[in-house]
């Protein structure tokens, strides 16, 4: 049972707003001259959902059993088809190798350890084919953002109320989701991009780009980064 379980049919129109990353994601598919794409933490298809409908396989992992009957439903009714995998980002259940690994939207903000971060990125190694490459996205809030949300039940959509408790010194962020129907409480925890880097290298990858936006602009200090890196060596 995963927590997001109890969000499946309010993650969509909670994450309405958030369609900046989706042609960077279908561009770096794109890149890769066919897939398949595996994504790690594929969710309700967001993202899978766009690539699939371009031609490209997607192989999608989830832990919630929730959230991947409305990835199926929504491919449906698109008309596509996106190889849907219950498992754990860190033990992803694929054999195939693959010229792409994703994990969008924050997911590997989930993990709360290094350990755990360490084995998503030789997890998504091993799943790479030569010169593979593994592009997600993470952030870490400035203080505005904090200041901003701390502590209070915000209506980020109508009828859908947020809660942010941001623990500065153990950086975490706990963060907590309601409509009339359903709540959850998720526990997120951010890393510098320094941090994030010296962890990539050490998981076998080197870092082909460091962006600060879907657009591709350089990291200059903001809050989001978006990595884009291939298997050191090949
Ligand atoms: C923020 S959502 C992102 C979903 C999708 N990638 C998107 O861009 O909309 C995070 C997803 O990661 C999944 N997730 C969280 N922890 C996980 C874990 N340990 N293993 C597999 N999936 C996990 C959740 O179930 C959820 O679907």
């Amino acid at each position: 049972m995963s927590s997001y379980d109890a969000i499946a049919e309010l993650y969509d129109p909670w994450s309405r707003s958030v369609v900046e990353d989706v042609a960077f994601y279908l561009e770096e598919a794109r890149r890769t001259g066919g897939g398949p794409v595996v994504e790690l933490g594929v969710g309700t298809g967001r993202i899978a959902i766009p690539i699939a409908a371009d031609g490209i396989r997607v192989i999608g992992v989830d832990s919630s059993r929730g959230m991947l009957d409305v990835c199926a439903r929504r491919a449906a009714l698109a008309g596509v088809e996106v190889d849907l995998r219950v498992g754990d980002l860190r033990e992803p259940p694929v054999d195939e190798r693959v010229p792409l690994v994703i994990c969008p939207f924050r997911s590997l903000l989930h993990m709360q350890t290094d350990e755990d971060r360490l084995a998503v990125f030789t997890g998504a190694h091993r799943l790479l084919a030569p010169a593979g490459r593994f592009v997600f996205d993470v952030f870490a809030p400035d203080m505005a953002d904090i200041a901003q949300t701390q502590g209070r039940w915000l209506e980020r959509e109508p009828g859908i109320f947020e809660h942010a408790v941001w623990d500065q010194q153990a950086r975490t962020l706990t963060l907590s989701v309601r409509d009339d129907e359903s709540e959850m409480t998720m526990a997120l925890a951010w890393l510098s991009p320094d941090e994030w880097r010296a962890l990539l290298e050490e998981g076998g990858f080197e870092i082909e780009a460091c962006y600060g936006w879907f657009d591709r602009t350089p990291y200059r200090g903001r809050e989001d980064t978006i990595w884009v890196t291939r298997r050191a060596g090949d």
